[in-house]
């Protein structure tokens, strides 16, 4: 029950929609024909740093880039764990000049960055899971780089596919509730990477296709608070029964980016 979860307090680095927008299409969510509201967008990203800072985590921000509309999505510019920071080289080439604009605030921040030589998008496939990082491929991080990954960080890595392109990165399909479980959804998993998961997570949250298209599993766990999107209801109220704290969090503008509440959180593991 709720009482025996305990929330950690993270540290979190951001990047305010001021440049938020749909131009391209590099997911099949993004419909750069259909408008973003740019002042709601503005406003439902403040009500997440409102969420986070009203339950004790620290967030930290990048300064936003003209032409680089996908800034925002911070999850997809490294991913760093032991203070070693794993850095990004974007599949699609709109987005690869976001890599040097985070690394310049890494570097100033006192951080070395390692940028890989292959496809890697930070923690938009990259997880971690308190003991091993999960990585997704089949759509933008490569094989390849989970390799590198896994030399760099000196930390398992294990590699699984994706196989939906709606759920093109692992973060939009799978995350990690605490230590000790996950939350994914497994029809975006090849068979085998599912019966991975069953090995590795017996006891995890499912997530069905309703909840995974409402954005449910693109959501971040402090332990016992889960940010999550407020359309994912019937996946809200099984983390409830499993002793966690729903907070919904409105990033309905986002998703026609084909992102949400974790695209727009990296999180800082010194
Ligand atoms: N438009 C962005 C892209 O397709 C969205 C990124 C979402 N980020 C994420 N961590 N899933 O690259």
């Amino acid at each position: 029950m709720s009482e025996h979860r305990v929330p950690r307090s993270r540290r979190f680095l951001v990047c305010e929609p001021r440049h938020f927008a749909v131009q391209y299409a590099i997911n099949p969510w993004m419909r750069p024909d259909q408008p973003v509201d740019a002042d709601l967008a503005r406003e439902q990203w403040q009500g997440l740093l409102r969420a986070y800072r009203a339950h004790g985590h620290t967030v930290e921000s990048v300064e936003p880039v003209p032409g680089l509309p996908d800034m925002v999505f911070a999850a997809n510019a490294a991913f760093v764990v032991g203070g070693r920071v794993f850095g990004s080289f974007f599949h699609a080439p709109e987005r690869r000049p976001e890599s040097t604009h985070y690394d310049t605030w890494f570097k100033a921040a006192g951080y070395d960055v390692h940028r890989p030589l292959s496809v890697s998008e930070g923690e938009g496939d990259l997880v971690w899971t308190g003991r091993y990082v999960l990585a997704g491929t089949g759509f933008r991080t490569t094989r390849e780089a989970h390799r590198e990954a896994q030399e760099f960080l000196g930390h398992p890595v294990i590699g699984l596919t994706l196989v939906d392109p709606y759920f093109y990165h692992l973060d939009t399909a799978l995350f990690v509730l605490d230590d000790d479980n996950v939350c994914y959804y497994p029809e975006a998993f090849s068979a085998g990477s599912r019966e991975v998961l069953r090995r590795l997570y017996p006891d995890a949250v499912l997530a069905g296709r309703e909840d995974a298209l409402a954005f449910g599993l693109n959501s971040v766990s402090d332990g016992r608070h889960v940010f999550i999107a407020p359309r994912a209801e019937a996946l809200a109220e099984r983390l409830a029964d499993h002793g966690y704290d729903p907070v919904p969090v409105d990033l309905s503008e986002f998703h026609k980016a084909g992102g949400g509440i974790k695209c727009c959180t990296q999180e800082i593991r010194s």
